[in-house]
């Protein structure tokens, strides 16, 4: 039997993960040795190994097949725009993609006038803004604190991930208006769904039985 190769999104979606794969019987010891300088990650029982990317990293992995399956934010795979299947939405990272900024960017946010916008995620900003919005604004990439942007005056308004809206309060701004939902999704390569379909549809209806 081949291995079926997992990437998983470092940090907190990668121990979210874990935990319920260990809900369906998989499990990875050497995965959980927080010191380890390990980078690739094998249950031999099972057949399966593990590897741990930067989130933009993960659907780029699985398009190319160096991984089979895939844990990453549904924002990642917006704006990576990878061919996989997405095959599951996990339910945990739940958090929603919104336009912020101060109270007094409304006015301008309703109105066709040149804006900027600040974001770590240029491809869904610009997407939201043309395509939904039908209007031009002006897109600045940063990578990363994107708050920032309009208290110093980068932009007008910023397109981020919103989760309890502590960021945001704490830096004065507010959510002006909501991109979409986000949350974990499970994806596949699409080469993996038929060469292996049996083993991944079993751990999909697995998955899906405790979700
Ligand atoms: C994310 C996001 C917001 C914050 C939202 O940033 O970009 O800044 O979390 O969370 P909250 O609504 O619970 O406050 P992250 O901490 O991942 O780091 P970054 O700013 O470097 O992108």
């Amino acid at each position: 039997m081949r291995y079926l190769t997992f990437a998983l999104t470092k940090g907190r979606l990668a121990n979210k993960t874990l935990e319920l794969l260990e809900q369906v019987g998989i499990s990875c010891e050497e995965m959980k040795d927080k010191d380890t300088r390990k980078l690739i990650f094998v249950n031999e029982e099972l057949k399966l190994k593990f590897f741990l990317a930067k989130g933009p990293d993960v659907p780029t992995y699985v398009e190319y097949g160096a991984a089979d399956i895939g844990v990453v934010g549904k924002d990642t795979i917006m704006e990576e725009g990878r061919k996989n299947y997405e095959v599951l939405d996990l339910g945990f990272g739940k958090c929603r993609m919104c336009v912020c900024g101060p109270a007094s960017a409304k006015e301008l946010l309703n109105s066709h006038e040149m804006m900027r916008v600040a974001t770590k995620y240029p491809i869904i900003a610009k997407d939201y803004f043309h395509n939904e919005k039908h209007r031009s604004v002006d897109i600045i990439k940063l990578n990363g604190s994107i708050e920032l942007a309009p208290i110093v005056g980068l932009s007008d308004v910023i397109v981020d991930i919103v989760e309890t809206g502590s960021t945001l309060k704490e830096n004065g701004l507010e959510v002006l208006e909501e991109v979409c939902p986000l949350s974990a999704r499970m994806i596949v390569n699409r080469v993996s769904m038929n060469m292996e379909a049996e083993r991944i549809n079993n751990l999909i209806k697995a998955v899906r039985e405790i979700l």
